[in-house]
């Protein structure tokens, strides 16, 4: 897919408004700031496509967008944003449960992860709860250009790790930029490659 038959389908805040599970999904979690919106651009070829911010806790929906006619890929609120209001937060964090648990057609969850922070308390929660749905997980590493390929080793060893502890995790790591295109083409060929 290149992004030309990519276009935002909705926003939604509860299950109720989930669109058909009639095709192919992947959704995109990970903390806030992490990069998602951007990556959805990216993966895209769409600067705008999905809003992304310099604001953190910009994503406040579950937001649905057609890669093409048989994958949808959803863009997550993010979490672990600590200035967001109590109330907010438990509400997303709802949602979000109910999403991971419950979706049908989810074929893949994408847990993006900054290369310069690795994996952190918040993202481990997020892993356990997809070790107790039926969906697996892939680490997708963000922001590599931010990060000298000399110090990436680090943080790779302790993802590996972290990951060897959830049964639903997906071993291969993907490491990208969506600012120098970096692992693009392999996130695409994973996605196209589910059914
Ligand atoms: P929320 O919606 O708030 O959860 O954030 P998000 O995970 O969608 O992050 P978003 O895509 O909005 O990006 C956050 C910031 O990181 C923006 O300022 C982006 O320009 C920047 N950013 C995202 N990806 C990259 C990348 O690959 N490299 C660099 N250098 N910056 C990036
Ligand atoms: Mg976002």
């Amino acid at each position: 897919f290149d992004g030309a038959n990519s276009d935002f389908l909705k926003g939604v805040v509860a299950m109720s408004g989930l669109p058909p599970s009639d095709r192919v999904e992947v959704c995109f979690a990970g903390r806030s700031n992490v990069g998602k919106s951007s990556l959805i651009n990216a993966l895209t070829n769409r600067t705008r496509l999905a809003r992304a911010s310099n604001t953190p806790g910009r994503t406040q929906e579950i937001n649905f967008f057609t890669l093409s006619d048989s994958h949808y890929l959803v863009d997550l609120p993010g979490y672990g944003y600590a200035n967001a209001p109590l109330a907010v937060v438990e509400k997303w964090q709802k949602l979000l449960k109910q999403y991971l648990l419950g979706r049908a057609n989810l074929r893949r969850a994408f847990v993006l992860i900054d290369t310069r922070h690795g994996i952190k308390a918040v993202d481990e929660e997020i892993m356990s709860l997809l070790d107790s749905s039926a969906v697996t997980f892939q680490a997708v590493l963000t922001k590599a250009d931010k990060v000298k390929e000399k110090d990436r080793e680090k943080v790779l060893k302790q993802v590996r790790e972290k990951l060897s502890k959830h049964p639903a995790a997906f071993p291969e790591i993907v490491l990208t930029s969506s600012e120098k295109g970096d692992g693009l083409a392999e996130l695409r060929a994973i996605i196209a490659g589910l059914d």
